[in-house]
């Protein structure tokens, strides 16, 4: 089994001698309102009564924030975050481990919770419902079932795809939120706030550029803003203005909606060798070398919100506006 134990500076940033870009506490998360405000209730509510908050279940498209509000949920109950993920629990085993060893409040992070084994996430009906462990012991006549109490624990489940999940798994979260994608502003502040925590000078006209280009993504946003970091310490003085931002974003091959090399080959594909569509999504994903899951997951959800692509019984054709936006002339239909 996988895990990734958590503490302090968490999960995955870019490079592990500089500082976090994530946010530990809701006060210093941009965006997403409705979910802070009510989490904050919530988790303010836990805590008068001075119980453990109920489970939560967080989905949307990658790159959100769904770990970070994890990390933030721990951190403003004041407990420890375990996080794993759907894959890596590939036995009940691995499951009863990690529950077994969680100290009373923890918040237990289970990163793409669609993708648990049925087996293991049977063993998490009764953990989360009860705080309890039901093992098998013995086959046979003889078999019976040991429960073993736990110690109270939030869940926080993370999943592109809450459609993916079983409706028992589904049903046993007391709060379900669905990440959105953010505004421009929000994303130009989220830089902002990156830029000063990496001490670069960014202007605020190179921030909102950054932002109309990061497909509504602080993960893009951020990532965004060190490759152009890379141009202004090279090519400039450090300081990242709108020209500099412009000729960075250009060689990186993000155009002006955020659309990187992928998105083009996918529309370009549906146009030209489907007549824009429709088309299933294996049979994209065969033409343009990408996974089906990678294209479903992570570039389709971007293009269907802008309006560039729209999906339909029959498959995925390419809206007028995608021409457009390519330069390309709308074919009369
Ligand atoms: N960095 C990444 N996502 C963020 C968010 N939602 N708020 C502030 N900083 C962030």
């Amino acid at each position: 089994m996988k895990e990734r134990l958590v503490s302090g500076e968490v999960l995955g940033e870019e490079t592990a001698l500089e500082p976090s870009l994530r946010p530990q506490y809701l006060h210093e998360y941009i965006g997403q309102d409705k979910i802070k405000e009510n989490l904050k209730v919530f988790i303010e509510a836990a805590k008068l009564r001075e119980e453990t908050l109920d489970h939560v279940l967080l989905y949307g498209p990658p790159g959100l924030g769904k770990t970070t509000l994890a990390v933030i949920i721990a951190n403003e109950m004041g407990v420890k975050l375990r996080a794993t993920s759907g894959p890596a629990l590939e036995r009940p085993g691995d499951l009863a481990a990690l529950l077994t060893s969680l100290e009373p409040g923890d918040v237990l992070f289970i990163d793409e919770i669609h993708r648990l084994p049925r087996a293991v996430e049977e063993v998490l009906y009764p953990a989360m419902e009860d705080y309890c462990l039901d093992i098998a012991i013995g086959k046979g006549p003889d078999a019976r079932t040991l429960r073993l109490d736990l110690p109270p624990f939030t869940l926080v489940g993370a999943t592109t795809r809450a459609g993916a999940l079983s409706a028992p798994l589904r049903d046993r979260f007391g709060v379900i939120s669905r990440l959105e994608y953010y505004h421009v502003d929000q994303l130009a502040q989220i830089i902002e706030r990156a830029a000063a925590i990496l001490q670069i000078g960014i202007e605020r006209e190179a921030a909102l550029e950054l932002a109309r280009r990061a497909r509504g993504t602080p993960r893009i946003a951020n990532r965004l803003l060190r490759r152009v970091r890379d141009f202004a310490q090279v090519r400039g003085d450090g300081e990242i203005t709108l020209p500099l931002a412009v000729e960075a974003l250009e060689r990186l091959q993000v155009d002006r909606l955020g659309l990187d090399h992928i998105d083009h080959k996918l529309l370009l594909a549906i146009i030209e060798k489907f007549a824009g569509g429709p088309v299933g999504l294996e049979t994209m994903a065969a033409v343009i070398g990408e996974e089906a899951q990678t294209i479903e997951e992570v570039y389709e959800p971007y293009l269907l919100q802008i309006g560039l692509l729209q999906r339909t019984p029959r498959g995925r054709v390419v809206t007028p506006a995608a021409y457009t936006h390519l330069g390309m002339e709308v074919p009369k239909r």
